[in-house]
C-alpha cells in the first residue's frame, strides 16, 4: 500500500491487479479507493474490455511487489491463469519483480531457476532484503522497504527505452570509508559518506544486475542489493575478493585507508598522566591492485581516485598516473577538499579509460555519475565478450 501511495503521490496513474491470494491481505475495495480505479483479479471481470491486453499495452512499467515463489514460477513458465499473470504476458514495458518469501523458498533450486529464467528475459528481479521474516526466522526473503522499491521503479521509468541493460550481469561495489580500530572505542577513519557507492549499487540494481554492496556506511539498503557490512580495510578486502570471484564488474568506490594502527589495544586507551601516545601505523593491502592482478578474463575493474592538485601536478595528471599505476580499466577521478564531493549529492568527475578515453561530468548528481560508470563498464564488457 505504501508503494502504491508513493507512486500515485508522485503523479503516476496506477492500476492495481491483485492475485486471489493478495486479496486475503487487503480487499479489492481498499485497492480501488487508493488507486482511484476499479480492481480486478480475473480475466473474466469486465471481459468486454479485454483487460489483460489493455493493461499490458498501456503500462509504462509493471511492478510485482511482493512476488511470491508462485508468482515467479507462473510467468517463468508462461502460465497466465489470472489477470496479473496474463498482463505479464501481454506487457512489452519493463517489468520489476520484488520477491518476498521464506529463505528456504528463495533458495530452492526451483525458485533459483525461475529467477534465472525471468532475468534471462530481461525482467528486473530484485534480490530480497535480509532480516526478520513473517515467522521467527530471519534471512534473505524480506520485501525491501517501499521507498527502496519505489526508487527502483523511478529509475527504471527514467531509463525509458534504454531498458535494463545489466540483466544477467553480476557486479560488486565497495562503498564508504574504512575504520581502522585503535581500541574498542576509537578508530582512524575518513570523510567518505558512501553516497557514490550506494548510488552505483542502486542504479545497477535498477538496470537489472545482481548487485553485492560491500559497505562500511550505514545508509538505507538500496532495493535488490545484497549488502555485506564491513569495517576495516582487511575486512573489506576479504569480502570484495570473495565476491569478486563471481563478478563481471567490480567497482572500488570505497575510501580504503592506506594504513592501520600496528597494534589494536584490547581495552580503552587511558589518557593517564604521561606523554601523549604515539600511534605506529602499518600499510594496508591495496585491494584495487589485488583485484587487477587476480581478475578473471573479461572482468572489468573500476577504481576511484580522490585527488587534490599539488606541486607535482593537477588533479587529472595525478589521475592518469594512478590509472597506469593501478592497472584498472576505468578510473573515476574527482577533486576532493573542503566542500567538494564528500557527503555532497553531486560531484564533478572525469572517467578515464585505460584505452585513453575521457568523459567529463560537471556538477552531476551521483546517480548520473553512477550511470556513466555502468555505461562505460558495459561497453568494455561487450567488447571483451565479442
Ligand atoms: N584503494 C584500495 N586499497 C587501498 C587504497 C585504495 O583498493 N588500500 C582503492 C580505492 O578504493 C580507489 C583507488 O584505490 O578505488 C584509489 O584510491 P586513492 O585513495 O585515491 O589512492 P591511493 O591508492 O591511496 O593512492 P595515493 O595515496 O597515492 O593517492
Amino acid at each position: 500500500m505504501s508503494l502504491l501511495r508513493l507512486l500515485t503521490e508522485s503523479g503516476h496513474d496506477v492500476r492495481v491487479v491483485p492475485t486471489r491470494s493478495a486479496l486475503q491481505f487487503v480487499g479489492a475495495p481498499t485497492w480501488a479507493a487508493l488507486s482511484g480505479h476499479p480492481v480486478h483479479t480475473e480475466v473474466w471481470d469486465d471481459a468486454h474490455e479485454v483487460p489483460h491486453v489493455r493493461l499490458g499495452r498501456e503500462a509504462d512499467l509493471v511492478v510485482v511487489a511482493p512476488a511470491t515463489a508462485d508468482l515467479l514460477a507462473r510467468p517463468a513458465h508462461g502460465q497466465a491463469d489470472d489477470l496479473l499473470t496474463s498482463t505479464l504476458l501481454t506487457a512489452r514495458c519493463p517489468v520489476v519483480m520484488a520477491p518476498a518469501m521464506h529463505t528456504e523458498m528463495w533458495e530452492h533450486p526451483a525458485t533459483v531457476a525461475n529467477v534465472a529464467t525471468l532475468r534471462g528475459r530481461g525482467v528486473v528481479v530484485l534480490d530480497p532484503a535480509s532480516g526478520r521474516l513473517t515467522g521467527r526466522d530471519t534471512g534473505p526473503g524480506r520485501l525491501p522497504e517501499p521507498e527502496a522499491v519505489f526508487a527502483v521503479c523511478r529509475r527504471v521509468l527514467a531509463r525509458g527505452a534504454a531498458g535494463p541493460d545489466l540483466v544477467g550481469r553480476t557486479v560488486v561495489v565497495s562503498a564508504g570509508g574504512t575504520r581502522e580500530a585503535l581500541d574498542p572505542v576509537r578508530y582512524l577513519g575518513n570523510r567518505s559518506s558512501g553516497k557514490q557507492g550506494y548510488a552505483l549499487a542502486a542504479t545497477a540494481a535498477a538496470r537489472g544486475a545482481v548487485v553485492v554492496l560491500v559497505s562500511t556506511a550505514s545508509l538505507p539498503d538500496p532495493a535488490g542489493v545484497r549488502v555485506v557490512r564491513v569495517e576495516s580495510a582487511l575486512e573489506l578486502r576479504d569480502a570484495v575478493l570473495r565476491e569478486a570471484a563471481a563478478a563481471d564488474v567490480v567497482v572500488m568506490a570505497a575510501a580504503v585507508a592506506d594504513f592501520r594502527p600496528a597494534d589494536v589495544a584490547g581495552h580503552k586507551i587511558k589518557k593517564g598522566d604521561g606523554a601523549a601516545p604515539t600511534v605506529a601505523l602499518v600499510r594496508n593491502p591495496d585491494v584495487l591492485v589485488e583485484l587487477v592482478q587476480g581478475r578473471r578474463p573479461g572482468q572489468v575493474v573500476v577504481g576511484f581516485a580522490a585527488e587534490t592538485g599539488d606541486a607535482d601536478g593537477d588533479v587529472l595528471a595525478h589521475g592518469r598516473a594512478k590509472l597506469t599505476r593501478k592497472g584498472c580499466d576505468l578510473l573515476v577521478v574527482n577533486e576532493v577538499g573542503p566542500g567538494k564531493t564528500f557527503g555532497a549529492d553531486t560531484s564533478s568527475v572525469v572517467l578515464l579509460g585505460s584505452d585513453g578515453t575521457e568523459q567529463v561530468l560537471t556538477e552531476a548528481p551521483k546517480e548520473q555519475v553512477a550511470d556513466a560508470v555502468w555505461g562505460s563498464a558495459l561497453t568494455r564488457l561487450r567488447l571483451s565478450t565479442r
